[in-house]
């Protein structure tokens, strides 16, 4: 039987995602609180692709393992880049050479990307054009931030431009982070260095006439920084049904929408949402307002405290009547003392006690 294969790309350093990517990779972000890997394991156990070989780092290795993800049922191998030696996003392709094997063409994923892309479709569009390279291409409103596509009729690129300057994109059709190789593709590609797919290796094969594009218009976002974050999860509130809510809480008002994970408590007199996603574990007070914001898991929020459109880490404790302003990072273990006011686009890193105001916008290292 034929075995479809998945090369993740989950061994980056996720900078803009900082201070919360210090202690965990982008790929096990809380999506809806669910990490994002758990997301693509689901969805390629639905398209029956049975092995998933996640190129990582030694750190990202070991987080990943420590969460013990559910795989419904997809074989997971590592294949590491070297100590020291991040492979960029095309080197760890080649170096999954002989795990992918020879015998069929593959999927590419990238690890930081939320994409509702039929992978059974792709595979198939793919083979009937016999194509060496197929790019998932999703059409979005600013493509400046992204590799930008320029398709011919049949669906060919012929021009491949990585991030290109605001108002010069020729379209608005973007690199989802979604590819399909044949195993030619090896021949294409370095040994034991680093580089980049999107800038060293797409536009020659659009050049070549060697990639082909497939369009989709399902739901997709990267989580490259907070505000991508943010939206992705505010845009699952609002489309998944049934939202898991917190048992035995009374006298505390919802705006929905709002999803709280296991264990979740909430005092009376508080008020959660909309667009609120609560991880597991977490305890709130009395009095407390959130909303527009994500709090992972096993966290504390005391009484009369008001969060907005934040995100806030692991474990953090935030003290009785703390203020946090909007586009705030708050990393896991932080302590906030009680009655401290935190202003808007504070960052905070991980296992700070702050005991006075933050008047201006920083990060706090
Ligand atoms: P920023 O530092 O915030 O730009 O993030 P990043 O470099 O982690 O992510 P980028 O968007 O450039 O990468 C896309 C995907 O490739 C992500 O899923 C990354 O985890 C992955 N990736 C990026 N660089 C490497 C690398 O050197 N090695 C491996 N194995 N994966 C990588």
């Amino acid at each position: 039987m034929k075995t479809l294969k998945a090369v993740i790309l989950a061994g980056g350093f996720a900078t803009r995602l900082r201070p919360l990517s210090c202690t965990r990779p982008k790929t096990l972000f809380p999506i809806l609180n669910k990490p994002l890997l758990q997301w693509i394991f689901e969805r390629l156990a639905k398209h029956k692709i049975t092995e998933a070989i996640l190129a990582v780092n030694h750190q990202t290795e070991i987080m990943i393992k420590n969460q013990k993800i559910p795989n419904y049922g997809v074989k997971i191998k590592y294949s590491r880049d070297p100590p020291r030696k991040p492979l960029g996003t095309g080197g760890p392709i080649k170096k999954a050479e002989k795990l992918v094997g020879y015998k069929e063409p593959f999927l590419v994923l990238n690890g930081d990307i939320f994409a509702d892309v039929d992978y059974t479709e792709i595979v198939n569009a793919h083979k009937e054009k016999d194509a060496l390279a197929t790019i998932a291409l999703c059409r979005v409103k600013d493509p400046s931030r992204y590799g930008v596509a320029e398709l011919t009729e049949n669906n060919r690129i012929k021009r491949f431009i990585e991030k290109p300057p605001r108002g010069t994109a020729p379209t608005n059709l973007i690199n989802a982070g979604v590819y399909v190789f044949s195993p030619k593709i090896f021949e294409s590609l370095p040994r034991g260095k680093a580089f980049s797919m999107e800038r060293e290796i797409f536009p020659k094969l659009a050049e070549k006439g060697e990639l082909y594009g497939w369009l989709f218009d399902g739901l997709w976002s990267d989580i490259g920084k907070p505000e991508d974050f943010l939206e992705i999860n505010k845009v699952l509130l609002t489309s998944v049904s049934n939202l898991p809510k917190p048992r035995n809480v009374k006298k505390c008002k919802m705006e929905e929408p709002v999803a709280c994970d296991e264990g979740v408590k909430i005092g009376e007199n508080s008020t959660i949402g909309p667009y609120t996603v609560i991880g597991r574990e977490t305890v709130i007070g009395k009095n407390v307002r959130i909303k527009d914001s994500v709090i992972f898991p096993e966290t504390v929020i005391s009484d009369f405290a008001s969060i907005e459109n934040t995100i806030i880490g692991e474990k953090v404790f935030i003290g009785k009547g703390v203020k946090i302003g909007k586009g705030c990072i708050i990393g896991d273990h932080v302590k906030i003392k009680d009655h401290v006011s935190i202003a808007n686009n504070v960052s905070i890193c991980p296992a700070k006690e702050i005991t006075e105001n933050v008047l201006e916008p920083t990060c706090i290292i």
